[in-house]
């Protein structure tokens, strides 16, 4: 990816105009949203306090993103106006208790069909110029809005579930990613909801793409439940198994080396749950990477 320096993010590379991870997925509904509003949640978490994370919606229509996290936005994309000036700042990002600084997406389909090339470039270089890292949900797209933000991204995460049908989508859609001359190999391949019934395992994805290495996120309710609380599993309940397994992908995204880290946790409880999570009750999600080997 260009840009992609491998620098620790407290160090020199948290300067403005810094990195951008982009989430991507071949097909909708595999996670896509939950996983960039955790990443944004986990990279502001290294700087708290320093607004240091931009979280850009470009799912264009039907962006959740500022539903997701309970927000009501007084501005979206598709407005007419793209100048923008620091005074613009409180106006243009949504803050959120989590740390992170959101663009959003309009509701309304027509208002997002009204969304233009320019406004994205425009919402990019403003988030990157008052950011230091900047995080974009691209949902299933491939235009030209989310070309821009390919094109502009330090590290690209694909997630994809092991539902077998999926497949498919997920080879071509790498296969174009890498006609558009996307470094495919330096791809961030997320398995996401490791563990759920009928889903392929981890490594026969990563084989049936030819990709090197795949990153596991085990399937967990309390996603969806944390979600339906108002909550954030990765703000709160950090050493949960899943908030492990995403904070393992921001480190790949800020190109630190993973290997080392040790064995994922099992979880514990939180309150906010409402119940007792025993802590034999989950089951051991396994290693976290799975080494393909080159195809
Ligand atoms: N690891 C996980 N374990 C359990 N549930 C998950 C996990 N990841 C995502 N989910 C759930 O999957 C559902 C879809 O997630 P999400 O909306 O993030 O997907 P998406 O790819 O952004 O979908 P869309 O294409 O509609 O934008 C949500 O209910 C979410 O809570
Ligand atoms: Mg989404």
């Amino acid at each position: 990816m260009p840009g992609r320096t491998g620098v620790d993010v407290l160090g020199g590379a948290m300067s403005h105009g810094g990195r951008s991870v982009v989430v991507f997925s071949p097909r909708g509904g595999t996670g896509t949203t939950t996983l960039a509003i955790a990443l944004a949640t986990w990279l502001a978490g290294l700087r708290p306090g320093h607004n240091s994370v931009a979280l850009l919606d470009f799912h264009l229509p039907f962006g959740n993103l500022a539903a997701m996290l309970g927000l009501a936005p007084a501005f979206t994309l598709g407005g007419a106006d793209q100048h923008w000036t620091p005074a613009d700042i409180g106006r243009v990002f949504t803050p959120t208790s989590l740390g992170c600084n959101v663009v959003a997406s309009p509701n309304d389909p027509l208002v997002a069909e009204s969304v233009t090339v320019l406004e994205c470039a425009s919402a990019l270089a403003f988030a990157s110029a008052h950011h230091d890292l900047m995080v974009v949900d691209i949902g299933s797209n491939l235009n030209e809005a989310t070309l821009l933000a390919l094109e502009s991204a330090t590290a690209l995460v694909m997630v994809v579930n092991g539902d077998p049908q999926a497949l498919p989508a997920a080879a071509a859609a790498r296969a174009t990613l890498g006609l558009l001359g996307i470094p495919v190999d330096d791809i961030v391949l997320v398995a996401n909801r490791v563990g759920s019934v009928h889903q392929l395992d981890s490594g026969t994805i990563g084989r049936a793409l030819g990709h090197r290495a795949i990153y596991e996120v085990p399937d967990s309710p309390d996603v969806a439940l944390a979600v339906k609380k108002g909550r954030s599993l990765m703000r709160d309940w950090p050493d949960h198994p899943w908030s492990v397994a995403v904070g393992r992908i921001g480190e790949l995204c800020l190109g630190n080396d993973v290997s080392g880290l040790p064995a994922l946790p099992r979880d514990g409880r939180r309150s906010w749950l409402g119940r007792r999570t025993r802590r034999r009750g989950h089951q051991p999600i396994g290693p976290p990477t799975v080494a393909i080997g080159r195809p």
